[in-house]
């Protein structure tokens, strides 16, 4: 199968209405769309992805007015983070309704609603009727795509399409909050904040400094194919070159959010040069800065410095 990028959102939007299954842009990273209603069209997103079936899948609505199609019992507060975050890079989960197949939530009796932002799959949703059931673009535990050209990196010979919506302008994924206990709990960390959530709807679990309870949220994510060590403090030259390694400088894009839309293709791009090893350092950890720190944990395979020359591994991740 040859994959095009083209620029037809009515193309995508009969791709989906026969099954099938296409690479959509979204303000956050490129998902991987299929009719959110069609257990055989979602089915195809784990198999093309390599995505393990407990790992449920967000379903992508057109407005908050569509909210009570498919979940139920939502909370006021949903509604209230809604009119101020969404359209936007926030996903709600919530209790689903039997209309949503039981393999786009994994089993689970909750949905993750979330309206995007993206002009081109805003007009896409308006075109199916349908709600768009998409995970990140990637393959299952790898870098997710910012751009079409990124998703044809990874996906390329796996679908017919991806609609070119160019660069995303968030960088990292949307924010999940949970509805489903009496406490809203943040289930991943994005680039609406816990204290931003908190201004409109009061005190959340923000699963900051606990383990991230999310199906999907298994340790290893974002990963380059190189290893990825953290460090602490900036690398000098002579090591970095003793070593083979590149720098993952985030600084270099100013401030936290530039730093966020930059963060996936700088990884994509350090993990296609010819080092032997990616080093980075965290940012502070606020605000969006707790999103990037959380991926840069999850990619990377453990922490390290250099002692007297000698690189010291501190931390290993899968030892
Ligand atoms: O920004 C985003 O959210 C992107 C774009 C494409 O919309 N999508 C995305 O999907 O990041 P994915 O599948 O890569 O990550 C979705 C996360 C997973 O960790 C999944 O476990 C969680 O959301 N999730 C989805 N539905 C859930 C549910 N019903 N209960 C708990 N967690 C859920
Ligand atoms: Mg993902």
């Amino acid at each position: 199968m040859k994959t095009k990028i083209i620029n037809d959102v009515g193309m995508i939007a009969s791709e989906l209405a026969s099954g099938n299954i296409a690479g959509i842009p979204t303000e956050t990273v490129y998902g991987l769309g299929a009719n959110a209603l069609s257990g055989n069209a979602v089915a195809k997103i784990y198999e093309t992805k390599d995505r393990p079936k407990f790992n449920p899948i967000i379903v992508h609505v057109k407005g908050i007015d569509e909210f009570e199609i498919f979940g139920k019992d939502i909370p006021r507060d949903v509604y209230r983070l809604a009119e101020k975050y969404s359209p936007g890079p926030i996903t709600f989960i919530v209790r689903k309704k039997e209309i949503i197949p039981d393999i786009v939530t994994a089993g689970n009796d909750s949905v993750g609603l979330r309206i995007p932002r993206h002009p081109l799959f805003l007009e896409l949703l308006a075109q199916t009727g349908f709600p768009v059931a998409a995970p990140s673009a990637n393959m299952f535990g790898r870098i997710s795509p910012t751009s079409a050209e990124e998703t044809l990196n990874e996906l390329d010979g796996k679908i017919r399409y991806i609609l070119d919506g160019g660069k995303c302008d968030v960088g990292i994924e949307s924010t999940v909050i949970s509805f489903v206990d009496d406490v809203p709990k943040i289930l991943r960390h994005g680039a609406v904040t816990a204290e931003e959530i908190e201004k409109v709807i009061g005190k959340v679990i923000s699963g900051k400094g606990e383990k991230i309870i999310s199906p999907g949220m298994t340790e290893s994510h974002y990963a380059p194919r190189k290893p990825m060590f953290i460090i602490d403090t900036d690398p000098d030259e002579q090591e970095m070159k003793d070593l083979n390694a590149v720098f993952l400088d985030l600084h270099k894009f100013g401030d936290p959010l530039s730093m966020a839309v930059n963060l996936f293709s700088e990884m994509r791009r350090l993990d296609e040069s010819d080092c032997g090893i990616i080093l980075c350092r965290k940012i502070e950890d606020k605000g969006i800065g707790i999103a990037i720190n959380d991926k840069l944990e999850r990619a990377s395979t453990g922490n390290f410095r250099v002692e007297n020359g000698v690189p010291v591994i501190t931390k290993l991740k899968y030892a």
